[in-house]
């Protein structure tokens, strides 16, 4: 029987392998090997990545691919992703070299706001409240300075501090609702920090209130805590051209607009299909946030929640035909870094930034709108067309062939054969098997 251990955190990376393997895996010998074989052999690297959390006992890799010739605003990009999934990076390339020749991408910022809030608990009068509050915003401001110097010296800071009444939705439930600009940096610290700062002087000031009666007086910090939702934090990304550039015949042109335009109106109305569409787009907004050693998590959620801003979950892309113009396009809000966190410690972000042309937060915000509009109009490019499951099976093969330890020679004569027939799992095992027993 497994008992629970005390103070594991404490034992040796050895030690954590030894216990997790001895008392979680069926043979120890193997496990420890596939651990070790994880570990890198640069022990400074390793320690690095050792760093970065808690109980590490290994390394879990995912491939950092290369989906190059997207020309963004006039300039071209190779993109890194990292990504486990396949036809995700080929599905990227390919929309990037069928844009590029239509003159690419376009973005634009739409804004660059961050939120915090700080959620507190007050029993009295709201009007003393909003009096209050009134009277102690500059000393909030104030009292947050060492924070905030550095920033603002850049050009950011605290933009604004407003008061909530949250009292209809959750009895005497207010909020000190914030909006920062924290340029290149993502800005959970800063803005947590700043947070922090404005509860303790707000609670402080409440307590030597005269105007307050006791009640009044004891307000009740619940937390403080920046929001994952940037609604404000938005950029655009669209590619656009005359339709009949879409395909070589005129008439096939239209239709594949047309279809293209039902995609995207089938995902806007209808949930189901919506989450599916989108996931699409997150396969390319992901792998670039990955790459670029930017929280994942925090776009997801902030991301889906824009999604559902209007009450129903839809379709983060748009798409028009207007006067003969083909029109495909995006809005993401996107809390982005390109400096603090990872950007300058993991030695691969730093070399994926350095591919980017070392970005603004803002470049980023808009190369990354671009991949997640790209995988879109992949996805929904295969989908109204062939099926997704042509090239999905193509990129799949392979995976199959390894899982099944295909060698180097039977890979190439199956990808062969598979270029004539259609690749599903069996086929593919039928056929592998087949060479075998030859
Ligand atoms: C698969 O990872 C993503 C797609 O399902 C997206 C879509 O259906 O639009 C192909």
């Amino acid at each position: 029987m497994i008992t629970p251990i005390e103070g594991f955190s404490k034992l040796t990376k050895e030690e954590k392998i030894d216990w997790i393997v001895t008392n979680y895996t069926h043979n120890p010998v193997t496990s420890k090997n596939i651990l070790n074989n994880y570990l890198n052999t640069d022990q400074e690297l390793q320690k690095l990545h050792d760093e970065f959390i808690e109980n590490t006992i290994t390394n879990f890799y995912l491939p950092l691919g290369i989906a190059p010739n997207f020309l963004i605003n006039d300039q071209l990009f190779a993109i890194p992703m990292a990504i486990e999934e396949s036809s995700v990076v080929a599905a990227a390339s390919k929309a990037a070299k069928f844009w590029f020749k239509l003159g690419g991408f376009k973005t634009s910022i739409i804004g660059t706001e961050k939120i915090g809030q700080v959620h507190f608990m007050y029993h009295g009068d709201p009007e003393k409240l909003e009096k209050f509050f009134n009277e102690v915003q500059e000393k909030l401001l104030k009292e947050a300075s060492d924070i905030t110097k550095n920033m603002e010296k850049r050009g950011g800071g605290v933009l604004k501090i407003e008061l909530r009444n949250k009292t209809e939705k959750l009895p005497n439930y207010f909020q000190l609702h914030c909006t920062f600009e924290t340029l290149d940096a993502m800005g959970a610290n800063f803005i947590n920090s700043c947070l922090e700062q404005f509860a303790s002087t707000f609670k402080r000031e409440a307590l030597n209130y005269s105007a307050f009666n006791e009640d009044e007086k004891n307000i009740e910090v619940v937390m403080s805590i920046l929001s994952n939702y940037v609604p404000n934090c938005l950029v655009r990304a669209e590619v656009s051209c005359p339709v009949e550039k879409l395909s070589k015949d005129p008439k096939s042109a239209v239709e594949f607009a047309q279809k293209m335009i039902q995609a995207v109106a089938i995902a806007k109305i209808e949930p189901h299909r919506a989450v599916t569409h989108n996931k699409g787009i997150m396969n390319g907004v992901d792998a670039v946030i990955l790459a670029t050693g930017n929280d994942f998590r925090a776009v997801e959620a902030g991301v889906h929640a824009y999604a559902a801003k209007d009450g129903n979950y839809t379709s983060l892309t748009d798409a028009s035909l207007e006067n003969g113009i083909f029109k495909f396009w995006i809005d993401l809000p996107l809390a982005l870094g390109t400096v603090g966190g990872l950007t300058k410690l993991h030695p691969l972000v730093k070399l994926a930034l350095e591919v980017l042309q070392n970005p603004s937060a803002k470049e980023l915000m808009q190369i990354v709108a671009v991949a997640g509009l790209a995988q879109n109009f992949a996805a929904l490019r295969s989908l109204v067309t062939t099926g997704i499951q042509e090239g999905h099976m193509k990129m799949h093969l392979l995976n199959i062939l390894n899982q099944l330890g295909a060698t180097d020679q039977e890979k190439t004569t199956l990808t062969q054969h598979f270029k004539k027939h259609t690749a599903t799992h069996s086929s593919v095992v039928a056929a592998f098997e087949n060479l075998r027993n030859q």
